[in-house]
């Protein structure tokens, strides 16, 4: 396996003080605001649960309100005013939708006390590959049996694990609104605020875990779908239909030895294991290293107070491929218009394997930063953001983004398993010499258009202006969609054969998803795919116009343009 250092063709263009993420809009023009400081610095002290000196920095907002256990003095900084994460309006939960629209009520029990809560591990448990453990082994005991003890607590109990699953569901299926903006959805998918929510739910999770098995030294085990040797339902999840781990409401014809399809789509044929393998470490590749650059690239773009999820295009790379895709592949279709359980943002994690998921998402983000030398964002909005979750204790506690950042603060780590796709860039297709594209429209005489069948389009590329190396990237825009139907489209570059075509060629950009979700009905997004370095390993670096295709894998969308731009 290739080391991580030489597989980092971009490390250089990354800088810790300089957010790439400025190129984002913000709301309100005239509170712009840019945060130099690294993940420790400026930030006015309050105590913590732990005793220890909280890195809180709070919003004004909060000090009205006055939420939490605590009593908030002294933080007259100015920059405080500025802030404006986008924040669940914890006190007034709303009946969420599921997909199909029927009320589902995921609120939590009703609460009156919050406190703040910064973690402060003093051991580190490290979570390891689930597909190490079988039925017969103790590890898989005392999962199971925290699992179960989980299920028979009492539904009025916030750890229970049909609770702990509606926690889920109320982040995300509209149980919450923004605070201060009462008529804007608020929501963790989509954005920046992907990440460390999961990040702080499994935390819980796993406390809970620890506490009903009396056992600090238990963590939660990973998914590891992205190396060959997990890329199946692991063993513990599918053995025993009895566990406590086994859902019925998983996809029949994907439980073992089926090989997940990391672009999975309803439809999609099966391909012999070994081309899935290959293709599964490739797409591992793209989303990592050819499409994750930058912070936006790679978490999803800025959520701030007022933005409106609907019309933000937010989702990071890795959150729609792998992450949707590893959902929908999982979820049963017993009913293709209605998949339950992993296939659905409300039910998603009623499904043990969700948290294994997560934890190999989270996995994902340390990689990210550490063999591929990827930073945090440092933007206030964004670690000030938080959360509330219930701890071991069944009490409800508050936790911003930046108490989570630093994984052995929470007590864990990852077993150091192989990461077989650093090294399994995407290859162009063998093709003929000095063959040249096939003619197609122009992108204004096809769009608006609804993406019903496959599309091409001949799409001119801009003159490059001044000096540098602006990276060029095609935007599909104004992606219109219900967001209640499951959603996927593919995209390619200079293919004339998408049927040919394979996720492991780096004509296959990637694709567009949404998961069902019981949200407001209309979305308008955007999709950016890097497309430098794959013209470059085409061979079309001085070419003038470019062939893109889309290709419709589910219901239709409305498509109103294609472009293709610089950014520095
Ligand atoms: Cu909150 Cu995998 O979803």
């Amino acid at each position: 396996m290739a080391s991580a250092s030489n597989c980092i063709p971009y490390s250089s263009s990354f800088s810790s003080n300089k957010s790439p993420l400025s190129d984002n809009r913000r709301k309100n023009p005239t509170v712009k605001f840019t945060c130099k400081a690294k993940n420790n610095e400026q930030r006015p002290e309050t105590t913590s649960k732990n005793g220890g000196n909280s890195p809180v920095k709070l919003d004004r907002r909060d000090v009205l309100v006055g939420i939490g256990g605590l009593y908030r003095t002294s933080l007259a900084v100015n920059s405080m005013n500025l802030a404006k994460p986008a924040l669940p309006d914890f006190k007034d939960c709303i009946e969420a939708r599921q997909p199909n629209g029927t009320p589902i009520n995921c609120c939590p029990p009703a609460i009156d006390k919050i406190e703040d809560y910064v973690p402060s591990a003093t051991t580190i448990r490290t979570r390891m590959a689930a597909q190490s453990f079988t039925v017969d082994s103790d590890y898989y005991k005392k999962y199971s049996t925290a699992i179960q003890k989980m299920k028979n607590l009492s539904l009025t109990d916030p750890r229970n694990f049909l609770q702990q699953a509606n926690v889920h569901c109320a982040y995300c299926d509209g149980g919450y609104t923004q605070k201060g903006n009462p008529n804007l959805l608020y929501e963790i998918h989509y954005s920046w605020l992907f990440f460390p929510w999961h990040r702080w739910f499994l935390y819980f999770f796993e406390k809970i875990c620890q506490n009903l098995i009396d056992d600090d030294t238990f963590a939660l085990p990973f998914w590891n779908w992205d190396a060959p040797e997990g890329m199946q339902i692991p063993p513990m999840y599918n053995s025993v239909v009895t566990s406590p781990l086994y859902d019925f409401l998983r996809n029949p014809d994907h439980l073992p030895p089926s090989v997940i399809n990391l672009e999975w789509c309803n439809g999609d044929t099966t391909v012999p294991p070994n081309d899935q393998i290959k293709y599964n470490l490739a797409i591992m590749y793209t989303q990592m290293i050819t499409q994750s650059k930058t912070q936006t690239d790679f978490f999803g773009s800025p959520y701030r107070a007022g933005d409106d999820i609907t019309t933000l295009s937010g989702a990071g790379q890795i959150e729609q491929t792998p992450h949707n895709h590893v959902h929908s592949w999982t979820g049963t279709t017993v009913d293709p218009s209605n998949p339950i359980n992993m296939g659905v943002f409300y039910s998603a994690a009623r499904d043990p394997i969700f948290y294994a998921h997560h934890a190999n998402i989270d996995r994902i983000w340390t990689i990210w930063l550490n063999q591929l030398k990827g930073t945090n964002i440092t933007d206030v909005d964004w670690l000030t953001a938080y959360f509330i979750f219930y701890n071991e204790e069944a009490k409800p506690v508050r936790v911003r983004i930046q108490d989570c950042l630093d994984p052995t603060k929470l007590g864990y780590t990852y077993e150091d398993v192989p990461i077989p796709w650093l090294d399994a860039s995407a290859k162009p297709k063998p093709r003929a010499k000095g063959k040249t594209l096939p003619s197609a429209p122009d992108p204004a005489q096809v769009f608006p258009v609804i993406l019903d069948k496959t599309i091409n389009v001949i799409v001119k590329r801009p003159k490059k202006s001044g000096s540098g190396s602006p990276e060029e990237i095609l935007v599909i825009e104004g992606i219109e969609y219900d967001k209640r139907s499951y959603v996927k489209f593919n995209v390619y570059i200079n293919e004339d054969d998408v049927n040919a075509c394979r996720p492991d060629n780096t004509e296959f950009l990637g694709s567009f998803s949404n998961l069902p979700h019981g949200h407001r009905m209309n979305v308008k997004a955007n999709k950016k795919f890097r497309i430098s370095e794959v013209l470059e390993e085409l061979g079309a670096r001085d070419y003038d116009k470019v062939l893109v295709t889309l290709v419709p894998k589910s219901s239709p969308v409305q498509i109103n343009g294609i472009k293709i731009e610089f950014h520095s």
